[in-house]
């Protein structure tokens, strides 16, 4: 009854180029997630653009993307970018481990895949059930392999290109942020020589710089702020209910530039190399350090699969390296262990950066998107209980867990 009286055709609603398409929440450093706000024009045509170049979509490819479609990556790249472009796509829901640890590449061959995109902690989680579920399937309809979420160590690079790739596909490690939309430094497949660790150059239309403490422009090999000085379509367009927020988070402590949050090295050749967060640089008795630097250090012994640097405070040295480590199927903790880790570190990077301390961390806490929520690290490596929000947590069973292996050594 109700049918009979509706009409078949259905006319689409015109929308403003900059009318709101989407909001999604992400953390700040402090305190409340703030509403990224996308809008439509801008965001889509950057979305389609970037997914078509950065993959070298092509009509007969077969693309999957294992994010989670609730979140931005499945949002730009699994929705928007590839349904722009009438990609054909596997959707997929459920886990790399489940019911083994070959269910990607099973999945791979099953739907012949041509481009793939996963997040390095995937990689280091398969990679640490070494090469031979991999080898299981062919994989020969691979072309590109991308990666995304946060800075890949060289080691997982190598074993994704070279295990996974068989040397034959491009990796695509492609740097961006909610606030972003799409990507904006990225190597384009097979064009772009690749650097393992790099995400390169940025995309067209992006202006990347590296900014002192002071604000000042570095030329040429430089190490600093990551920002840009000039929008591109599918930048955020403000915080939802808050322009204020959106205006001092991004652009007020460098006034004419969008602040990733970023630190950034751009070598002798023009790369772009992101260091991890400026919040979790550390500084060990005057000397900066990346937590990233360390946790390469750390997940380059082969007992450790997945690694999480903070800082503490330390009386002496002001600040002091706590550091969570997942080790490998198999391998338990020990003092030699940690002895060990510790050496290696300092081996790799200098006296300076060796840990405080080891924590054993049978799991992390990330976020739905796989970040690891270093916030929370910070309060369990002070053994401070008062998490604040912790409502992008993925599994929140994890950091009591944590807490109870907590290193209670004097500070
Ligand atoms: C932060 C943004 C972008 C979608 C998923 C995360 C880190 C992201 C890379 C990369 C080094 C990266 C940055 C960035 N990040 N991709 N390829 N290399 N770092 O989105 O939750 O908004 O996180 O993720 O620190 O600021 P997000």
């Amino acid at each position: 009854i109700l049918l009979s009286g509706v009409s078949e055709e259905c006319e689409p609603e015109w929308c403003d180029s900059e009318d709101p398409l989407f909001i999604l929440y992400t953390s700040g450093s402090t305190g409340k997630p703030k509403g990224v706000l996308h809008t439509i024009g801008g965001y889509m045509l950057y979305v389609a653009t970037t997914f078509k170049l950065v993959f070298d979509y092509h009509p007969e490819d077969v693309y999957w993307c294992t994010a989670d479609i609730g979140w931005i990556t499945g949002h730009s790249y699994i929705t928007y970018g590839p349904l722009a472009n009438g990609a054909t796509s596997v959707l997929f829901e459920g886990l790399p481990t489940y019911p083994d640890v070959s269910r990607m590449w099973e999945i791979v061959d099953k739907y012949q895949v041509t481009k793939f995109y996963t997040a390095p902690t995937a990689i280091r989680l398969l990679m640490k059930y070494g090469s031979e579920p991999v080898q299981k399937y062919k994989r020969d309809s691979l072309k590109v392999l991308g990666t995304v979420g946060e800075p890949i160590n060289p080691e997982a690079w190598q074993w994704y290109y070279s295990v996974v790739g068989e040397k034959r596909c491009p990796v695509v490690d492609t740097f961006w942020q909610t606030e972003t939309g799409g990507h904006v430094l990225t190597p384009l497949p097979a064009a772009t020589p690749m650097k393992p660790g790099s995400a390169t150059f940025p995309f067209f239309g992006v202006v990347p710089a590296i900014l002192n403490e002071s604000g000042e422009e570095l030329e040429g090999p430089s190490e600093g702020y990551l920002v840009f000085k000039q929008p591109w379509p599918g930048v955020m367009r403000t915080v939802f209910g808050n322009h204020q927020r959106f205006e001092t988070t991004y652009f007020e402590q460098f006034p004419g530039y969008y602040v990733t949050g970023d630190g950034c090295c751009r070598d002798k050749d023009g790369y772009y190399w992101i260091t991890g967060r400026i919040d979790d640089m550390l500084n060990v008795s005057g000397h900066l350090l990346s937590t990233a630097e360390v946790e390469s250090a750390l997940v380059e012994h082969e007992a450790v699969v997945e690694a999480a640097v903070v800082s503490r405070p330390h009386p002496v040295k002001g600040e002091s390296l706590y550091c969570f480590v997942t080790l490998t199927e198999g391998v338990s903790f020990s003092r030699t262990l940690e002895a060990q880790l510790k050496k290696q570190v300092r081996e790799k990077i200098g006296a300076i950066a060796t840990p405080d301390f080891i924590q054993n961390a049978p799991g992390l806490p990330k976020t739905r998107s796989g970040k690891i929520m270093r916030r929370v690290l910070r309060k369990i490596a002070r053994n401070e209980r008062d998490l604040g929000d912790v409502s992008t947590l993925a599994d929140s069973s994890v950091i009591e867990l944590l807490f109870q292996n907590h290193c209670c050594g004097a500070m």
